[in-house]
């Protein structure tokens, strides 16, 4: 059972001790989303990128990005792999990895992304990858990634006004 410790003495968490990932399962997922990265469609931007996402219970769903002639329905590899999970019937997540082709910078998701993964909470964890090798990947959370951010907890949040049904 994982630990922690909390004001001198040792408490048992679940919650805590399942986003603490091994080596192995991060180096896994990151080469899974390299993967998935070879599946991208992007004859625009010519710009890969894969994403491997970890849920709770351990399965793992892929997607990449997948664009269009019009050029405004793209689908970012992230959001695709949530999709795909979510409409599996997956709603909680430990940890998505993401690669791209880009040399020396960890691949950062893009802003629609990150408000995408804070639909399922923000307390989860982001392995930004490089492609040289899984050794190297920063994590985030998707708080760190997304501060201060609107979830669906703040549509039923207090009122000022509040619109009648019949409006
Ligand atoms: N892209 C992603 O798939 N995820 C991100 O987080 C950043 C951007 C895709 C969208 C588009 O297909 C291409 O990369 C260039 O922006």
């Amino acid at each position: 059972m994982d630990q922690v410790k909390f004001s001198g003495e040792v408490k048992h968490t679940k919650a805590l001790g399942t986003r603490n990932l091994s080596q192995e399962i991060v180096k896994k997922l990151i080469h899974q989303s390299q993967e998935a990265k070879k599946q991208a469609y992007c004859p625009y931007s010519k710009f890969r990128v894969g994403a491997a996402l970890l849920t709770l219970d351990n399965c793992v769903f892929t997607g990449c990005n997948v664009e269009n002639a019009c050029y405004n329905l793209g689908v970012c590899a992230e959001r695709n792999a949530i999709s795909k999970a979510v409409s599996e019937g997956y709603r909680s997540f430990k940890a998505i990895a993401i690669a791209s082709d880009l040399n020396d910078q960890f691949i950062s998701p893009c802003g629609g992304c990150r408000q995408f993964m804070r639909e399922f909470g923000a307390n989860w964890d982001v392995y930004l990858s490089k492609p040289d090798s899984s050794e190297s990947y920063l994590k985030m959370t998707v708080d760190e990634l997304l501060p201060v951010s609107f979830g669906p907890e703040d549509l039923s949040m207090k009122k000022v006004f509040d619109i009648p049904n019949e409006y």
